[in-house]
């Protein structure tokens, strides 16, 4: 094995999209993609938190979180790369989509439409009970009307599926003499949503390649279920389907879990991958998400602080908290063999952190 410490600040950062044969993106070759992304994320080795934790496991994080110079980046570029080409050939002006008032994927999805040059239209219910009085005013939705997107706010609980106001505000783009290209919730059930994470497990075979050693685990955070599906399609393609260990955070796992095998099995279709994706393919932890969707729990909110003050990573109460809470549990809990290299996919979302002073007053 090679000197991690060289291997990772050295050659895995370098590598860019494409450039060699064994960095290209075999399973998406066919597929047009709109680069809105700087090129591979960066690994690296969390040492400090890996030794605090026992170091019979070794944790690395894949940095999403750090992809882009568009408005703090995060997961939904990588979808939104392969969405944005065909917004742009449906002749479309205008990118509607939805999400909770903290949503990141609406923060992405306006900084994509001011990219393109399109305009963008939010729809921001009202998916999580919250604390702070100016909830609605900081963080991701801030961002998201400063780039220009006509925000509206619905008094909607939460809901990863199809929804009536998204539906109403495609219309009234519309009726306003636009044309609409609508984007659901978290970019998931898009006919293309699940290609972006496939991409993700070619990248990390390649970075693997680099470094001289595969992970033997992926922990992902999931919700509306397209990155969880892109990587298990992604990584079916070496066997590690059922490697890629799901932390729900929705707090609905059933339709959370029915949602991420529906999206693997189209976007196996999409890619050939050649073999069936089965039900059990499909591993979705669902012991961290409680309280509730947004509500970060006292252990969550523990996980946050333990990264932030080990390894200088932040990580948000929504999403990111609650699947380092699970991976820090899963090794406790003795989850991981002794030896496993563990792959953390730090997904972004730390500019929701903003509306959740109130819970992190003290540090
Ligand atoms: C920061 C962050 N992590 C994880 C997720 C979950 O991803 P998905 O909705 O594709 O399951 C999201 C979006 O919902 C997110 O914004």
């Amino acid at each position: 094995m090679r000197n991690n410490e060289s291997t990772f600040r050295g050659k895995s950062a370098s590598l860019s999209a494409g450039s060699t044969p064994s960095e290209r993106l075999y399973m998406l070759e066919k597929f047009e993609r709109y680069p809105l992304a700087f090129g591979p994320t960066h690994i690296e080795k969390l040492e400090r938190l890996s030794a605090h934790l026992g170091g019979g496991v070794e944790l690395y994080a894949k940095r999403e979180d750090c992809n882009s110079g568009l408005a703090f980046g995060g997961n939904k570029l990588r979808k939104l790369e392969y969405i944005v080409p065909d917004a742009i050939a449906s002749g479309a002006d205008t990118l509607v989509s939805i999400g909770g008032v903290q949503s990141n994927h609406t923060r992405m999805v306006a900084a994509v439409a001011a990219k393109i040059g399109f305009k963008c239209r939010l729809v921001q219910e009202s998916w999580v009970p919250h604390e702070d009085a100016v909830y609605d005013r900081v963080g991701n939705i801030l961002l998201s009307r400063v780039m220009g997107a006509e925000v509206e706010l619905v008094d909607e609980g939460f809901d990863i599926g199809i929804r009536e106001s998204w539906e109403n505000a495609l219309r009234d783009v519309e009726a306003k003499g636009g044309k609409p290209y609508p984007i659901p919730a978290g970019a998931s059930v898009h006919k293309y949503g699940g290609l972006g994470y496939v991409g993700f497990a070619e990248e990390v075979r390649a970075q693997e390649a680099e470094l001289g050693f595969k992970f033997d685990y992926i922990v992902v955070c999931t919700v509306t279920g397209s990155t969880h599906a892109g990587m298990l399609v992604g990584f079916a393609a070496d066997g590690r389907a059922r490697k890629v260990i799901g932390i729900d955070a929705s707090a609905t796992p059933a339709q959370t879990k029915a949602q991420v095998l529906d999206i693997a099995r189209k976007t196996a279709a999409l890619v050939d991958l050649g073999h069936a994706i089965e039900e059990d393919d499909v591993v979705l932890v669902e012991d961290y998400a409680y309280p509730l969707y947004g509500v970060p729990s006292e252990e969550t909110k523990q996980a946050i602080r333990l990264s932030a003050r080990l390894e200088g990573m932040m990580t948000d109460p929504v999403y990111e908290g609650k699947s380092m809470q699970g991976m820090i549990d899963l090794v406790k809990k003795g989850f991981f063999p002794e030896g496993s290299k563990v792959l953390y996919a730090h997904l972004g979302g730390v500019p929701a952190i903003n509306g959740y002073s109130y819970a992190f007053r003290n540090g």
